[in-house]
């Protein structure tokens, strides 16, 4: 799925999925032209959680990393990257931009500002 052919409410917000588009634990990734992908994540306590698709440690696609807890492991080294804060844990150093999400009757919305900020809208 792409952020940018999606359209945003009058809230600011990007619907750009179902819930259970999620894997839960699991991952699914939102596609940006511009800015890098965006990984949803879903906790193993079925919470959804945002974060730029880069590892801090050397660009690892955290989507395709193990979900467990409320972390996920990346795939590249296997640091421990926290799904709410995006950071790595200690003795890791780094953080993974974070996205707001917003859950509403079953669906995933996204900032659009946080989304398109360094992208341009689809014509
Ligand atoms: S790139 Fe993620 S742990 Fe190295």
């Amino acid at each position: 799925m792409s952020a940018n052919a999606m359209a945003v409410d009058a809230r600011g917000l990007i619907d750009v999925c179902a819930v259970e588009d999620v894997p839960a634990p699991g991952a699914r990734v939102v596609s940006r032209k511009e800015g890098g992908d965006i990984a949803l994540f879903r906790s193993s306590a079925g919470k959804v959680l945002a974060l730029l698709d880069r590892c801090p440690h050397k660009g690892g696609p955290l989507s395709q990393g193990i979900v467990y807890g409320e972390r996920v492991a990346c795939p590249l080294h296997n640091w421990q990257i926290g799904l709410a804060d995006g950071c790595a844990q200690a003795p890791d150093v780094g953080c993974a931009q974070r996205f707001t999400v917003v859950v509403e009757n079953g669906r995933v919305l996204l900032d659009a500002a946080e989304v398109l900020g360094r992208t341009r809208l689809a014509a």
